[in-house]
């Protein structure tokens, strides 16, 4: 204890000095989110990296946020930690996957979850996150076909919320929501009857759900599709006590940091992203130090994939 709080010291003194943003993903460990100068989402996130006047970002999360925050400011300086802090999700698609994919549908818009890789951003017309992907595909005309890429689960409630039929989803998952099952969730929402249940899109046991929630309605238990920030913002907001949350289980220490009176039990103790909790405060603290680990994109790659990140940005 007394040597993780000299080590938060340290790095709060040294990011002052140095003039250092840290920005961390709502699923990185709690002393990590501790020494946060913001803690959000993906999109809040990539907000950030655009807003803060520091020329230095420490970017707390993975691989994909990291280089989102390059390509936003190529001006400045992204740090990232443990350069092997990847994404199961963004490995599921490739550039060669994707081109072909884009020459069977010609004329077709190719939207791209900000869970992929700069290379496969360069190559879509729009970036999108959970919390603004039914929005940014409401923006494209109805007679436009489109590709959603790379997770079936947020694509199938993509398209479910917006009636939309000419919807092309990719097969990609993340493992570690899609290894929420729907036996994980039944035991906990039968273990806490009177709690709301608030889940991630990229859960595969968001699909026989999401009918329901379509209707406003699942087992008398109040059901929310939600961004990690959207849970957290309609968490503060509802009048229940208690919550199950089908998520990572990072989350749980901000939900439980800003609600004390309120109880979160996860949907799955094992839904933990291994390579979130790559990022250890003695990484960022020797990130810190060294300022080594630095995310760069190749700038024809960057000033594309910044087209589709922008016209995102201005959707939402
Ligand atoms: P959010 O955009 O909801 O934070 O999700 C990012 C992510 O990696 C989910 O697994
Ligand atoms: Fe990627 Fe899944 Fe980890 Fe999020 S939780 S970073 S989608 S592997």
């Amino acid at each position: 204890v007394q040597q993780t709080s000299k080590l938060k010291e340290e790095i709060l003194r040294l990011k002052k000095e140095k003039d250092v943003v840290i920005l961390a993903h709502n699923y990185q460990v709690p002393e990590v989110q501790d020494v946060a100068d913001f803690t959000g989402d993906s999109l809040g996130l990539s907000r950030q990296a655009a807003k803060v006047p520091q020329k230095t970002i420490l970017f707390c999360g993975v691989n994909f946020m990291a280089e989102t925050a390059a390509i936003i400011s190529p001006q400045k300086k992204v740090i990232l930690p443990d350069l092997e802090a990847g994404c199961s999700l963004s490995d599921s698609i490739t550039v060669d996957e994707l081109r072909d994919w884009k020459k069977q549908h010609p004329g077709a818009i190719a939207v791209g979850y900000v869970n992929t890789t700069a290379e496969i951003k360069a190559e879509l017309d729009y970036c999108c996150t959970s919390s603004n992907a039914v929005n940014v595909v409401k923006a494209i005309p109805e007679d436009n076909e489109i590709l959603f890429l790379p997770d079936m689960f947020l694509g199938s409630y993509v398209a479910k919320m917006t009636g939309r039929k000419n919807m092309h989803i990719w097969a990609g998952e993340c493992h570690v929501h899609a290894g929420i099952t729907p036996e994980d969730v039944t035991k906990k929402l039968d273990s806490m009857k009177d709690a709301e249940f608030v889940i991630h899109p990229e859960c595969s046991c968001t699909t026989p759900m999401m009918y329901d929630v379509a209707d406003g309605s699942f087992d008398d238990q109040k059901v929310s599709i939600l961004s990690t920030e959207g849970m957290l913002n309609h968490v503060k907001e509802s009048k229940a006590k208690n919550f199950v949350v089908a998520t990572e289980t990072g989350i749980l220490y901000r939900m439980r940091q800003q609600n004390p009176g309120k109880t979160f039990i996860p949907a799955s103790e094992k839904a933990e992203c291994q390579y979130m909790k790559m990022i250890t405060l003695e990484k960022v603290y020797d990130a810190l130090v060294d300022e080594k680990n630095v995310v760069t994109v190749p700038k024809e790659i960057a000033d594309k994939a910044r087209l589709a990140i922008n016209r995102m940005l201005t959707i939402s």
